[in-house]
């Protein structure tokens, strides 16, 4: 029979502290009772702690395991769109027909952005990082929304979630048409999510006869469903304390993509291609291997806070990659040089001893490199991605009540002492 509390005891005194069981993974002890006891609990990083309840996705990091709302990651993108993935984060499963097909008509009726956010994009320098200007644009959404802010009516939240997936694609190929100085594409509502992406980004004015391809438009919408969520990741945390304050979500959203932007969370996937480029030939790994041994740098899109196995979305993101170059008839060097790398690291010792694996940011820019898309617009189509995912979190997060998140703290600084008049400081 297993324990239904948790027993400590300090400083004389024993306080219960319950154990409660979710559905999957581990059960967490509830420390409220701590309140009483004079001290915090400390967990640097959040190692250790879970700080919602969710039912949204699981992760499975000793099996390499990843659901969404108890789908397996693979299925989902080999099976399903990414829209109806947005679907199922959003409402709890996979929509009907009927449910897709309104859905997919509410992105539509949404993918265009009012004229007048254009003129934010001319304050940017014309070579501004393409995430420095979604951080900019997507906090700026909540100027032409004023009618639809309030976090407490449901409506608004749901109109605002529609209103965020439908126009990602097209502030964020925006984003990149700005830093290429070519003119803005509209949004064309008789392509679907990811066509209308691909165009957007790549077609021009002059390009009377676009043509889609079948290959790369299916490559993107399964890296879309790769990126959509992940459970208590550092960016869907911060949205979630951010909304925790009552924050609008484009707000709140634009914060995830701030946190996005690290290299050591989102930015990881061009940190990845920019390894490779420094790394260059095959006959160099094994020097940057020693460099990685000896901590001077970290392999790029290897290791992971939660999977100590491969990363299933590294996974079907190495299948999707070996369909796209081999549909391009690309032989890219650089996956070559990737193989090469992950070959000599799931073998070595330095690695297997801490468990680090392929996360999804390791093939992810081999990809999108061969579909044409810039290093510099990588970590973007993730926010773009994970905007299902974290508009999803805010919305179960204000589903119920909630409070404000306020860490406490170790303080470690100076202890009370006296004023001195800077004529007597030393
Ligand atoms: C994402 O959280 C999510 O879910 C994120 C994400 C999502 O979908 O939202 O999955 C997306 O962010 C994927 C991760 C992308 N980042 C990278 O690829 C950057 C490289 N990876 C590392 O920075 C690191 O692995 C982290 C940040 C991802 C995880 O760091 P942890 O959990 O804090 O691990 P750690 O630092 O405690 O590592 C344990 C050991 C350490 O060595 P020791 O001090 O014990 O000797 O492993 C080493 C680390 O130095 N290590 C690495 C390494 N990652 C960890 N050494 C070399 N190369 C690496 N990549």
């Amino acid at each position: 029979m297993a324990d239904t509390n948790a027993k400590l005891t300090v400083n004389g005194e024993e306080y219960e502290l319950p154990i409660i069981e979710g559905t999957l993974g581990r059960p967490v002890i509830d420390v409220a009772a701590l309140q009483e006891s004079g001290f915090w609990s400390y967990d640097p990083g959040f190692k250790v702690t879970a700080p919602v309840e969710s039912k949204i996705t699981y992760i499975d990091g000793g099996k390499g395991e990843l659901l969404h709302r108890g789908y397996p990651i693979d299925e989902l993108a080999n099976n399903a769109e990414y829209l109806e993935v947005a679907y199922a984060l959003l409402n709890g499963d996979l929509p009907n027909a009927e449910q897709k097909a309104d859905f997919f008509e509410k992105i539509r009726e949404h993918t265009a952005v009012h004229d007048q956010l254009r003129k934010f994009f001319e304050g940017f320098r014309r070579d501004a990082h393409p995430m420095a200007i979604m951080v900019g644009v997507v906090g700026a959404l909540s100027a032409f929304y004023h009618e639809d802010l309030d976090v407490s009516n449901e409506e608004h939240r749901e109109i605002t979630a529609i209103r965020l997936i439908a126009k990602m694609p097209t502030l964020a190929a925006m984003s990149y048409k700005y830093s290429q100085g070519e003119p803005f594409m509209y949004p064309r509502n008789d392509f679907n999510y990811a066509e209308n992406f691909l165009y957007m980004m790549f077609a021009t004015p002059a390009d009377v006869d676009y043509e889609k391809n079948d290959v790369i438009t299916r490559a993107m919408d399964k890296i879309f469903t790769l990126h959509a969520d992940h459970e208590q990741n550092a960016s869907t945390s911060t949205v979630r304390l951010a909304g925790s304050t009552g924050a609008n979500p484009y707000a709140c959203i634009a914060a995830g993509i701030a946190a996005l932007w690290g290299p050591s969370h989102g930015g990881a996937n061009e940190a990845v291609l920019e390894m490779l480029d420094e790394i260059g030939t095959v006959e160099n790994v094994p020097e940057f291997m020693e460099k990685v041994k000896s901590r001077e740098v970290k392999l790029m899109g290897f290791g992971h806070r939660v999977y100590k196995n491969f990363d299933p979305r590294a996974k079907v993101m190495k299948e999707t990659c070996d369909e796209v170059l081999e549909a391009l008839g690309i032989n890219d060097p650089k996956l070559e040089l990737a193989m090469a790398l992950e070959k000599i690291a799931l073998e070595d010792p330095f690695f297997i001893e801490r468990n680090l694996y392929p996360n999804v940011d390791f093939y992810s820019g081999i990809i999108l490199k061969a579909i044409g898309i810039p290093t510099s617009m990588f970590t973007v189509i993730f926010a773009l991605a994970r905007t299902s995912g974290w508009i999803s979190h805010l919305l179960e997060m204000h589903s119920a009540p909630y409070k404000i998140g306020r860490p406490r703290q170790l303080y470690t600084g100076e202890t009370r002492r006296d004023f001195v008049k800077v004529e007597d400081r030393k």
